[in-house]
This record gives C-alpha cells, sequence and structure tokens, in this order.
C-alpha cells in the first residue's frame, strides 16, 4: 500500500477514467487540477467519452497519450489493463455515466476504462454525473450501493442546473473539489499514529533435550502480516516471534524479539504490555511443557518406554488480561481461537475467561483457513456482542481486517 503522509498529490499515480457524459468537458479542467498539485495521471476513455472531449485535448494536458481501445489502431499493440491497475495509487472515474457505473457494479468489462477498474489494486473514486431522474432511479441506486459495498469511494453529484435544464441532483461534483477530495484521501492521518502495538506469533518450542523439543505446526505467517499492515498503517510495533522459518518480510522500524518457550513469550510480553495501546495475541503457545529439560541428549539404550512429565505453561493471554484495565491505560487486547467444534461458543468463552476485547476466530473446518496456508477466513468475536463474518481473504487482507474492526 502506498498511502503514506505527506502533502498533495506530489509523485501519486492517477488513472483518470472518463465516460461518456457532458460533463467530460470538466474532466479537463480536474486533469489539469491533480497534475497542478503534483500527480502523474494517466487518461483511460471510453468509447462514448471521445463524443464529449478530444483524446488531443486530453493527451496534450497529462502528457501522455490517452488509453481508449484494447489495441492500438496502427501498431496492433495490447494495452494492459493490469499494468495501468498497478501502476494506479488512485483511480478516479469523473464522470461516470449510470451506464459506465452499471457496468462497474456488474462487471461488464467491455471497455478499458472498466477492465482498468477491475485490475485496480487500490482505491477507486467514482464521480457520478446524470440526469435527475437518472440517478434517482432504483438501478442506479441499486448500483451504487454496490459500489459502495465493493469499497469504492463515492462523491456524490451535487444539486443545481443540469445540462437537460431541470434542477436537480446530478451535477458532477466540481473538477477542484474532486482533486481535493484525493488530495484528503493520501493525506490522511495513519489510523495507528502514536500507537505501539505489541504482536505475538508463531509457534514456541519446549525443550525436551538440547536436540529436541515439542512444538507446533504455526507458520507466523498471520502474526508477520499483522505487524506489516500496523507498522504501514502508523504504529510502532513490537513482535515478539517464537521459532518461524519463512514468515514474510518486515518494514524497517519493526521491533522483533525472537523467543523460544512460552515462558520466554511470556517475560517479553510483559515487559512490552507496560506501555502497550493494543496487544495481539496471535501466538500458538504450546500448551504444556517439559517438567524438566535434559541438559545432555537423552539416549536410547537401554530405554525401551519412556514417560514425559509434561507441565501446563503460562496461559499468556489470560495473564495480560487478568492485568488489563488495572493501571490507567486503556489497552485494546485480541486473542486468537482456532477452534474445531462448537466454534463461537469456545470462541466467547475465551473471550470471557481472558478477559480480553475482541477475538479472532479460525476453524479448522475451513479449506485455506489453516497453518502455514497463505490465506484466512476469520469471524471477529467483540465483547459486546458484535459479531463479524469475513470470507477468505490472503493474509495481509485479513490483518487489514482485523485493524479495522479494533480501530473502529
Ligand atoms: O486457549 P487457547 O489456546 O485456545 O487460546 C488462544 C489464544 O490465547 C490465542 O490468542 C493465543 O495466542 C493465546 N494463548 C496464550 N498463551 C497460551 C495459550 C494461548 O497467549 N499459553
Amino acid at each position: 500500500m502506498k498511502k503514506m503522509g505527506g502533502t498533495g498529490l506530489q509523485g501519486k499515480h492517477i488513472v483518470l477514467g472518463i465516460s461518456g457524459g457532458i460533463a467530460a468537458y470538466k474532466s479537463a479542467y480536474l486533469l489539469r487540477s491533480l497534475i497542478k498539485r503534483g500527480a502523474e495521471v494517466q487518461v483511460v476513455i471510453t468509447p462514448n467519452g471521445k463524443e464529449f472531449i478530444t483524446p488531443a485535448t486530453l493527451a496534450a494536458l497529462s502528457g501522455k497519450p490517452v488509453v481508449s481501445e484494447f489495441f492500438a489502431a496502427n501498431t496492433g499493440e495490447w494495452h494492459s489493463h493490469v499494468d495501468l491497475g498497478l501502476w494506479a495509487d488512485l483511480m478516479i472515474v469523473a464522470p461516470a455515466t449510470a451506464s459506465t457505473i452499471g457496468k462497474m457494479a456488474n462487471g461488464i468489462a467491455d471497455n478499458m476504462l472498466i477492465t482498468t477498474y477491475l485490475s485496480a489494486k487500490e482505491d477507486v473514486m467514482v464521480c457520478p454525473a446524470m440526469d435527475l431522474d437518472m440517478w434517482r432511479h432504483p438501478s442506479t441506486q441499486r448500483n451504487i450501493e454496490t459500489l459502495k459495498r465493493d469499497g469504492v469511494i463515492i462523491l456524490e453529484p451535487e444539486s443545481g442546473e443540469l445540462a437537460s435544464g431541470l434542477t436537480g441532483k446530478g451535477r458532477m461534483m466540481e473538477p477542484d473539489a474532486i482533486a481535493e477530495a484525493a488530495e484528503r484521501y493520501f493525506n490522511k492521518p495513519l489510523e495507528l499514529e502514536g500507537k505501539k502495538v505489541v504482536i505475538t506469533a508463531g509457534p514456541t518450542y519446549e525443550n525436551i533435550d538440547p536436540v529436541r523439543f515439542i512444538g507446533n505446526y504455526s507458520s507466523g505467517k498471520m502474526g508477520f502480516s499483522l505487524a506489516r499492515r500496523c507498522a504501514e498503517r502508523g504504529a510502532e510495533v513490537v513482535l515478539i516471534s517464537g521459532p518461524v522459518s519463512n514468515p514474510g518480510t518486515l518494514p524497517e522500524g519493526v521491533g522483533r524479539i525472537k523467543v523460544v518457550s512460552a515462558k520466554d513469550m511470556l517475560l517479553a510480553a510483559e515487559r512490552e504490555f507496560e506501555d502497550a495501546d493494543v496487544v495481539i495475541l496471535a501466538a500458538a503457545v504450546a500448551d504444556y511443557a517439559p517438567a524438566e529439560t535434559a541438559s545432555h541428549k537423552i539416549k536410547r539404550e537401554g530405554v525401551d518406554e519412556m514417560t514425559l512429565k509434561l507441565v501446563k505453561n503460562p496461559d499468556i493471554a489470560a495473564t495480560l488480561g487478568e492485568k488489563n484495565g488495572k493501571d490507567n491505560r486503556n489497552r485494546i487486547l485480541v486473542g486468537f481461537a482456532l477452534e474445531t467444534d462448537n466454534e463461537r461458543e469456545n470462541a466467547l468463552r475465551k473471550l470471557e475467561k481472558k478477559n480480553l476485547d475482541m477475538i479472532v476466530l479460525n476453524s479448522l473446518n475451513d479449506k485455506g483457513a489453516c497453518f502455514g496456508t497463505d490465506t484466512n477466513r476469520i469471524t471477529i468475536l467483540k465483547r459486546g456482542g458484535e459479531i463479524l463474518e469475513y470470507p477468505l481473504k490472503n493474509k495481509d487482507e485479513v490483518a487489514d481486517d482485523i485493524i479495522d474492526a479494533f480501530i473502529h
């Protein structure tokens, strides 16, 4: 994600999608306004859009050839909407006609604007422009609702004089106001700025002797994704991780404390807990550890049977939950529950027993939501009874959902 603090639109890549409405003439002003604020803009125009404003004007203003067809007419070269989608830090569709809004909402990819929209990795802003009756038609409103649900930012049309001569809601937002909205979007404060987030991740290893241990299959990937996204969203992050082999990269500045056993993890977690604002307990902590760790490798000669005595490990989540609320810091405690049956009841029980604010439930019955995978399907249960369900997503996206759930 490239959303960072700063001023203006300096260095931002914006795809400006123009569809066929009379307001298309205003897109030239919008283009200029975006460029004046420092953005690099690539125009994508629908075939109908070209009836309202010439690509020559837009190419001259943006300093780039305008993209409209899937193939360049003269060379047959394929215009890659995928590359454009990846290049864009933001896509703005202005004007967005009722037809383009309908195609976006339903994935009707019959022109470059829609294919680029479907390939866009970052956010998309839509600036509707149409006659008042078209705007208030249930079909348009349904499509707008669909786009909102899909995460599209709608810059509502204004009321005023319309090209039809009628007066009402449907005028595209003024170009400078759209450019300002884009500027605000990039410069919005990071939500976790100034917050300290402590995350436990990975398995713990409980040594039997110097070469053997009791462990589990946790990969640490979910905890690492959380550390990455919390840092990218402005937090100071301390990641306390058990032994993990390939859990992914971490941004610079994330403090990492490597531990082996549950007891080490507890010590580090208790220390970091003191000045934390959020504590996320994503580690798969071993429930038991050998009562004694042999100082030499245990030999098998002459030993036909062996009994290993195990003792209960400390519950890090419960220990911190017990402490939380007893000082004047208002910390948020987030736990995980990996369940196979009576999932919600068990998760709720843990939420209460460990005095957590929120618990992230994974079910071992879900395909793709297991140890070592890059994807996860979660349900979040909050103290107070709210339950949030999510589809299968990659772990970075799941991390964002978890963050959204505890900051809202
Ligand atoms: O009780 P259970 O292990 O299912 O609870 C899971 C939650 O508790 C997770 O958030 C896990 O990180 C945390 N936990 C812990 N210390 C333990 C066991 C679990 O912090 N010893």
